[in-house]
C-alpha cells in the first residue's frame, strides 16, 4: 500500500511518516516538497520515504506527482496554516489551501484514481462559540473569525461536495490544536518553548513575549494525532466529517504557566500588542464522541509529557544553534 503526505517536511507530516514507518510496515511512504523546503524534520528518515517535488499551486505538478505515486492513500496536510499570515496575505491563504486542495481533487479525477483521502481540517472553523455549545459537536455552526478558517471552511465543503458529486473518499477530519516537538515556531506553545529555552540558555533577558492568554484550546499531543489520521482512512466512513479533539480546554495562560513551572530560570511575562489578534477564537474544546466511536481512538500523551517534550526539543535546538 502507498501513502502520500502532502507537506511531509512539516510539523503533523514528519510526525505521520514516523509513525506510518514504525507501526504500518505494510505501508510506502512518499512525500511531497517544495524545492526550497526545510528538511531538517525528516533528515533522520530520508532513506526511508520518497520524496516527489511538487507545489499545491502548480496543477501540472500535483498531477505528476500522483500520476507517479497512484497512491492508496492521501493524507492532505500541506497548507497555509498560521491565523495570523491569513490577515496579512488573505489572498495568499485562500489560493493555496483552496485551490491546492482543488488541484489535487482534479488531479484524482483526471487519473481516475480512487485514493482514501483525509483532509486536515480544523476546529477553528466553528471560530465564534457560544458558551452552550462546548464540547463542540460537528453539527455546530460554522462561524469563521479569520480569512485562514475561510480556507479551511472551503476546504472541508470541497471535500464534502466531491464526495457526494463524484464519490471521492474524502474523510474531514477537524483536528484540534496539536503540538509537540518539531511544532513552528510561530505556533503558541513552540513560540513559548523557543522563547523559554533562549532565556534558560541565556541568549535573551528573562522576559517572555505573549499575546491574548485568556482563550481557551484543547490540546493533542501530535503523535496522538497522525495515529488518528491513520485510523481515520481506515476506519471511519468516507464523506463524513469528526472531530478530533481531547475534549479537555485549557487556557492559554494555564499553558504558560505549565511551561514555565518546566523553566529552570524565573521569567518575567510581557503583553506584546503585535501578538493580539483582530478577532481571536475564545474557546474551543471539542466533542471526539463521533470518531472515538468509529474508530477507538483515545489520546494517550498527558499534555505535560507534550509540554516536556516541546522544551527539551527547543532546548535541544538552541544549544545546537549556540
Ligand atoms: N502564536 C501565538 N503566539 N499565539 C498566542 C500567543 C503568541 O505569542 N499568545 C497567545 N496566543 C494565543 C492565540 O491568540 C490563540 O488564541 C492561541 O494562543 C493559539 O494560537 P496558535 O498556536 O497560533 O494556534 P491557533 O489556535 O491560532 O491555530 C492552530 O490550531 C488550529 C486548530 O485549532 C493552527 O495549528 C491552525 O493551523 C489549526 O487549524
Amino acid at each position: 500500500m502507498r501513502a502520500l503526505i502532502t507537506g511531509v517536511t512539516g510539523f503533523a507530516g514528519s510526525h505521520l511518516a514516523d509513525y506510518l514507518l514504525a507501526e504500518q510496515p505494510r505501508v510506502e511512504v512518499f512525500g511531497t516538497y517544495r524545492w526550497r523546503s526545510r528538511t531538517e524534520n525528516i533528515e533522520h528518515i530520508m532513506d526511508r520515504i520518497q520524496l516527489v517535488e511538487a507545489d499545491l499551486r502548480d496543477y501540472t505538478s500535483i498531477h505528476s506527482t500522483l500520476a507517479e505515486v497512484r497512491p492508496d492513500f492521501i493524507f492532505h496536510l500541506a497548507a497555509q496554516s498560521f491565523v495570523p499570515s491569513s490577515w496579512r496575505s488573505p489572498a495568499d491563504t485562500l489560493s493555496t489551501n483552496i485551490e491546492g486542495q482543488t488541484h489535487i481533487f482534479e488531479a484524482i479525477r483526471a487519473l481516475e484514481l480512487d485514493p482514501v483521502i483525509q483532509i486536515a481540517c480544523s476546529s477553528e472553523e466553528y471560530g465564534l462559540v457560544h458558551p452552550d455549545e462546548t464540547p463542540i459537536k460537528e453539527t455546530n455552526p460554522l462561524r469563521p473569525l479569520s480569512p485562514y478558517v475561510v480556507s479551511k471552511v472551503a476546504q472541508d465543503l470541497l471535500a464534502y461536495q466531491y464526495h457526494q458529486s463524484y464519490g471521492l473518499r474524502a474523510i474531514r477530519t477537524r483536528g484540534f490544536n496539536h503540538t509537540g516537538p518539531r511544532r513552528g515556531e510561530v505556533f503558541v506553545t513552540s513560540n513559548f518553548a523557543s522563547q523559554l529555552a533562549r532565556i534558560e540558555a541565556g541568549q535573551r533577558e528573562p522576559k517572555i513575549k505573549v499575546g491574548n492568554l485568556d482563550a481557551v484550546r484543547d490540546f493533542t499531543d501530535v503523535r496522538d494525532m497522525v495515529r488518528a489520521y491513520w485510523l481515520a482512512v481506515t476506519k471511519a466512513t468516507p464523506g463524513e466529517v469528526y472531530n478530533i479533539a481531547s475534549g479537555k480546554g485549557i487556557t492559554i495562560r494555564e499553558l504558560l504557566d505549565r511551561l514555565i513551572a518546566l523553566c529552570s530560570v524565573p521569567v518575567e511575562v510581557e503583553t506584546d500588542p503585535a501578538r493580539l489578534r483582530p478577532s481571536d477564537v475564545a474557546v474551543l474544546v471539542g466533542d471526539n464522541s463521533k470518531f472515538v466511536q468509529a474508530t477507538g481512538w483515545q489520546p494517550e500523551i498527558p499534555f505535560d509529557q507534550t509540554l516536556a517534550d516541546t522544551l527539551d526539543f527547543w532546548r535541544a535546538k538552541v544549544a545546537r544553534e549556540a
